[in-house]
């Protein structure tokens, strides 16, 4: 087989070093681009077999046919979620695959991770330290034992954040479309997870079922003083209602490694710039969010994992017939899908 030709869009320097380590044989031609795949940049991909791309490259139907017109096949996904690829459209044109896992560890301990810091207000102690500033006015916060938190999504994700919930004493309930069987994991429905849970952690994919799931109505339904970790995606969240909540208390924090605007802003250096985004200045001016810039899933572990299962999509998907990492709109509606589920979908 020719070398396969991969336009790698959104590239960034630790996406080159483990792509590059996994592509140590030369097996693949990879070309880097800074830049994200939207309508005006796919011509970037011209002369490749596929594009790899991440959460915020916009993959609609105008993308889509001028990818299949230039003979790309595959549409690499180097992330888990793909709300931002028109899959329906993408049916029967041109194949998605995705790494479902990388590092269900990583997005998990980040969750817990700003949870802490948020609730022991470490990230106002290091500021004051570093300046030699040893009050604790200020810094009261609150035992996780015995507290309760909602859980939504139960996948991987939520799975291991449950568990490590539990290891903290606190009491666990969750709410998924889909609850697993057996699991040992008391579901609830919605309203009472908003009304029950110091604590509400998002753990689903985006769909346009569950856009704005947390918003005024949902927020005006939980307990005074709730904590809200949003590692999912941004629009999981009606970031306006969120502000709201804050500015009136009802929220007592947030922790946020997703926003809905994100796009354009996530992921770039925007340290010497007057950023115009008025919503999330508001949220980051708050003492009690914490925003991080989509790095949940950051660690060594899951970047490797990335570049070895995006380049086993990529070989599989040409060499066989079989796609175990396909997603296609049918997918997540089992009953209308004819196809075996390790079989290219069509
Ligand atoms: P998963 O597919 O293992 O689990 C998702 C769970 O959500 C499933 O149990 C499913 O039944 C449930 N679900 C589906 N639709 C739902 C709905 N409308 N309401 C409630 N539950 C619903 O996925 P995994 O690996 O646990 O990832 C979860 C999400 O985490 C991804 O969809 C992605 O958006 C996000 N993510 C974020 C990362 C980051 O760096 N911040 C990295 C990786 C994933």
């Amino acid at each position: 087989m020719n070398q396969l030709k991969i336009a790698f869009f959104d590239a960034k320097e630790y996406d080159r070093q483990s792509f590059e380590a996994a592509n140590v044989s030369g097996e693949f031609s990879i070309r880097f681009l800074e830049t994200r795949l939207t309508p005006d940049t796919y011509k970037l991909a011209e002369g490749c077999d596929v594009v790899c791309v991440f959460v915020n490259d916009e993959i609609d139907s105008f993308v889509i046919d001028k990818l299949c017109s230039m003979g790309i096949r595959l549409i690499a996904l180097r992330c888990a979620g793909y709300n931002n690829v028109d899959v329906e459209y993408a049916y029967g044109k041109i194949h998605v695959v995705r790494v479902p896992a990388y590092s269900p560890y990583a997005v998990a301990e980040h969750a817990m991770a700003m949870l802490l810091t948020s609730i022991r207000r470490i990230h106002k102690a290091y500021i004051r330290t570093k300046d030699f500033n040893f009050s604790l006015d200020g810094l009261t916060g609150f035992d996780l034992h015995g507290k309760t938190v909602g859980v939504i999504g139960t996948g991987k994700i939520g799975r291991i954040f449950i568990d490590i919930c539990r290891g903290f004493g606190m009491n666990v309930i969750a709410y998924d479309k889909f609850p697993a069987a057996d699991s040992g994991i008391e579901y609830v429905s919605l309203e009472s997870l908003w009304s029950r849970s110091d604590i509400i952690s998002l753990h689903c994919p985006l769909t346009d079922e569950n856009r704005h799931m947390i918003n005024a109505a949902t927020i005006d339904q939980m307990k005074k003083g709730v904590v809200i970790i949003n590692t999912s995606r941004g629009a999981l969240i009606d970031t306006e209602a969120l502000v709201d909540g804050i500015k009136s208390r009802k929220i007592g924090a947030a922790c946020l490694d997703v926003y809905e605007e994100e796009s354009n802003i996530f992921f770039h250096d925007y340290s010497n710039h007057i950023v115009n985004d008025d919503v999330l200045a508001r949220l980051i001016s708050m003492p009690n969010v914490i925003v991080t810039s989509h790095q949940a899933f950051l660690t060594n572990e899951a970047l490797s994992n990335i570049a070895d299962t995006t380049l086993a999509n990529i070989r599989e998907f040409f060499a066989s017939d079989r796609c175990v990492n396909e997603v296609c709109y049918k997918c997540g509606k089992i009953a209308d899908c004819k196809q075996l589920h390790d079989k290219k979908c069509f």
